[in-house]
């Protein structure tokens, strides 16, 4: 039974059974994703695509932002098209399904990695996740240790040392409108310059039972390397 936000056994929620319907993913009880979060993945999903190119996106989830993000498949060659789309999911169900998105999108540009966000990028197998190799990071996974809990801005250390200059980031805040003072400083420590840390606040309408969400806004991070 889901009781607080986290996990901390990530080789326990590689192999735990995912449940999805149309309307939300559970692993293990805990409610991971839902369908009200749309309107703010799709602000996600423009974000991390504003230069195309190369986007990483880590937490495949209900495949949500994975969609939005392939409406910028089609664009290259006309404009800042989306050239390459890695997606990086810890959960072997969650990685089957995105699997089956890279089959029915395009295969040849759409790559899965398998595997938690800091193992797979430490490995950097291929090359995938080498310095300055992409335009566009959208981070929206889930805390599978105690450090991750508070918001996702953690990753912004690796976020920053990933994108080429003139890269943006972008991630599940877990602000409804402002960055507070703590996580502000987060990405300064990170490396972004003030005037390159901007937001947008995005109206959501989550259902009365929703357990992680209860106010009417979420805030969409813009960060830019200088
Ligand atoms: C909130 S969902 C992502 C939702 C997605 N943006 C969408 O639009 O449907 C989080 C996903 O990230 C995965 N995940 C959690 N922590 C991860 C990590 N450190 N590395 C890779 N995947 C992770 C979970 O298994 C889950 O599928």
């Amino acid at each position: 039974m889901y009781t607080e936000v986290g996990f901390y056994e990530p080789d326990s929620w590689k192999a735990a059974p995912a449940t999805v319907d149309e309307h939300s993913l559970k692993i293990l009880g805990h409610p991971v994703m839902e369908d009200w979060e749309r309107p703010y993945m799709q602000e996600l999903a423009r974000i991390a695509t504003l230069n195309g190119g190369r986007v990483l996106e880590i937490g495949f989830g209900m495949g949500i932002s994975a969609g939005f993000i392939s409406r910028f498949y089609d664009q290259r060659g006309i404009g800042r098209g989306v050239t390459e789309h890695v997606i990086v999911e810890a959960n072997r169900d969650v990685a089957a399904l995105a699997r089956k998105f890279r089959d029915e999108h395009r295969p040849g540009l759409v790559r899965i990695v398998e595997g938690v966000s800091y193992d797979v990028i430490a490995e950097n197998a291929d090359g995938v996740f080498r310095d300055g190799g992409f335009d566009g990071i959208l981070h929206d996974a889930y805390p599978l240790d105690e450090s991750q809990v508070q918001n996702q801005a953690h990753f912004a250390g690796t976020a920053y040392r990933l994108l080429k200059p003139g890269g943006i980031f972008t991630y599940f805040s877990d602000e409804p409108t402002q960055f507070r003072p703590e996580h502000l400083q987060m990405l300064l420590d990170a490396g972004f310059a003030r005037k390159n840390i901007d937001h947008k606040i995005i109206r959501v309408v989550p259902p009365a039972d929703c357990l992680y969400w209860k106010r009417d806004t979420i805030l969409a991070p813009i960060l830019r390397k200088g």
